[in-house]
């Protein structure tokens, strides 16, 4: 593959985001240090990874939880394959909280013992796509496609950060026995997000209060974070990533996505749901 595209960056046959990509952390990736005590986050691009940033987040911290911090979600959940925000992994205490896009094939060695967990969300495709056309518009980290029917079809050749979708996904789930990993899908937490959470908290064997899961439910709804700073990512996506326009916003609608009859015919559905 050649890896001269000015927007993807080609790491072991992975596309990621060029201009953000950690380029110092890949090169030793494999060997990077996992705690015991580390969550990763992984997500296929627009499926939910700030949500699930959010959620964690509440969980994890109190202060977030009560309000008391004003810390962006992004600097509490870093992403570990991404230099936005500056981080030294190793230098950050116990427990940390990641969110990562990377396939299984490039996951740290030290992820495989078991001991660290992960939190795998999954979203249907179509939706994905949707999102994702209308992020790549917004961002002048990634291509702006002419149209929806060029951004498709990078899409489905998997010619995007992220790469193939589906290649993601069943990666993730045919090796899901090597690691410790729970998978959730968008649409049922959508539908549920209370027992999606007291299912996330019982997985990482953090046990919240009555009164603690009404604080991390009501602030993990759509509706909360398309309006609170600390969780819609406005700040970043302004000052530190940057926008080509000033039109729409990353939690734009959080729920299912239109398409016309023959462009849904193009999207595979037999994988889906895939678990
Ligand atoms: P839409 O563009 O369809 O609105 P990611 O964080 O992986 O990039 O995913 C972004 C998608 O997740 C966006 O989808 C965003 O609106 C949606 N999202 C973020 N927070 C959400 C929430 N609390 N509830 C439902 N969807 C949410």
């Amino acid at each position: 593959m050649d890896n001269t595209d000015a927007y993807l960056l080609n790491f072991k046959g992975y596309y990621l985001i060029r201009s953000t990509a950690n380029t110092d952390l890949l090169k030793n990736l494999e060997e990077f240090e996992v705690r015991h005590d580390d969550v990763f986050i992984i997500t296929y691009p627009k499926s939910g990874t700030v949500w699930a940033q959010q959620i964690l987040s509440l969980i994890y911290f109190e202060g977030h939880r009560n309000r008391t911090e004003t810390v962006e979600t992004l600097d509490r959940v870093p992403f570990l394959e991404h230099g936005v925000p500056k981080m030294e992994h190793q230098k950050r205490p116990s427990p940390r909280l990641f969110a990562s896009h990377l396939p299984y094939y490039l996951a740290p060695k030290g992820l495989k013992n078991k001991k660290a967990k992960i939190l795998y969300i999954y979203r249907n495709p179509k939706d994905v796509l949707i999102s994702y056309f209308h992020f790549s518009n917004m961002m002048v980290m990634l291509e702006a496609p002419e149209n929806i029917e060029y951004f498709m079809k990078k899409f489905l050749d998997g010619k995007v950060s992220g790469s193939l979708w589906f290649d993601h996904i069943r990666g993730w789930y045919e090796h899901r026995h090597d690691f410790n990993i729970l998978f959730m899908m968008y649409e049922e937490m959508k539908k549920d997000l209370r027992s999606s959470v007291l299912k996330i908290s019982s997985f990482l064997e953090r046990q919240l209060n009555e009164e603690d899961v009404e604080a991390v439910v009501k602030q993990a709804t759509f509706e909360n974070m398309k309006f609170d700073p600390q969780a819609n990512y406005e700040q970043i996506l302004k000052h530190d990533l940057g926008r080509r326009t000033d039109e729409g916003s990353f939690l734009r609608k959080g729920d299912k996505q239109r398409f016309t009859g023959a462009q849904l015919l193009r999207v595979p559905l037999s994988p889906w749901p895939p678990c």
